[in-house]
């Protein structure tokens, strides 16, 4: 096995031009396949509320659905970089609620924490990096702030809010994250940041200029109904699984399915016995 990959892992690959790759999972069976094919971060993403749980967004995820999914990854993972999504509301109410609920992530396997925004966020970051709890950041189309935004549109378009974006970037290196995904924003502005930041970025819908790239393990797998633009599928499992079953089906209707040679049998000597009764 290659070594564990740490945060220092990350700003290595960064210094040697080296990609980073970062999928989420949120289960013990997909967090050992993503593992195992060499993935750097295991993300567990917030977004287990839209994917798995048919929440219509992030926001009604809460710290024990986190945590459960966490234990079950952290349980998979040998060698990547496991990193706990910090839901709404579970750092935003203060700097001490941020570090005991960044700390419980830790507790549950995790070896990092991620958190959403820029400058309102940045007293967050230092208390948990106090705490010892290295720290993820994650700007533009960040989906906890989607009623402030108003949709889930591009982010930075303009020449002053991807000024504001460079900024925001800059005060997170300074407050210490050890890596930056940016969401949803233009390619030039992902490239702009990128040049201009020491830590690694891990662009999703950002352009192919970012340190490296984050996607949801479910898009790209086609098990998800709609993907956006981004999106690139690498395999159709909705309709593997779609044919699996109504094959099973009609096999069970059919009396196909179970033959004998999908059944135990008794001792020739025993079914004697039960026939005499
Ligand atoms: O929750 C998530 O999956 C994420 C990624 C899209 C970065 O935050």
């Amino acid at each position: 096995m290659e070594a564990k990959v740490t945060t220092t892992t990350l700003a290595e690959m960064k210094a040697r031009g080296e990609k980073i790759c970062m999928l989420t999972a949120y289960d013990y069976p997909t967090a050992r396949l993503v593992d195992e094919a060499g993935i750097e971060v295991i993300l567990v993403g917030d977004s287990v509320g839209n994917v798995l749980l048919g929440y219509p967004s992030t926001l009604p995820v809460t710290m024990e659905e986190m945590l459960h999914h966490t234990r079950a990854v952290a349980r998979a993972v040998k060698r990547a970089l496991v990193v706990g999504d910090m839901p709404f509301l579970s750092y935003q109410p203060s700097d001490s609620e941020a570090v005991l609920n960044a700390g419980r992530f830790l507790k549950a396997g995790a070896e990092a924490v991620k958190v959403e925004g820029g400058t309102p966020v940045l007293g967050r970051i230092r208390a948990m990096l106090d705490a010892g709890i290295p720290v993820m950041g994650h700007l533009g189309l960040t989906p906890q702030w989607i009623h402030q935004f108003g949709g889930y549109r591009v982010r930075a378009k303009t020449a002053e809010a991807a000024r504001l974006l460079l900024q925001e970037a800059k005060e997170l290196e300074r407050a210490g994250v050890f890596s930056l995904v940016l969401e949803g924003i233009p390619w030039q502005v992902a490239k702009l940041i990128t040049e201009s930041v020491r830590v690694p970025t891990i662009g999703i819908g950002a352009g192919p200029y970012c340190d490296g790239q984050v996607l949801v393990l479910h898009d790209l797998l086609g098990l998800t109904e709609r993907v956006p633009k981004f999106v690139k599928r690498y395999a159709g499992l909705g309709e593997e699984i779609r044919r699996a079953l109504s094959e099973f089906r009609r096999e069970v209707k059919e009396g196909k399915f179970p033959t004998l040679q999908f059944s135990y049998e008794m001792p020739p000597e025993e079914l004697e016995k039960l026939k005499k009764g």
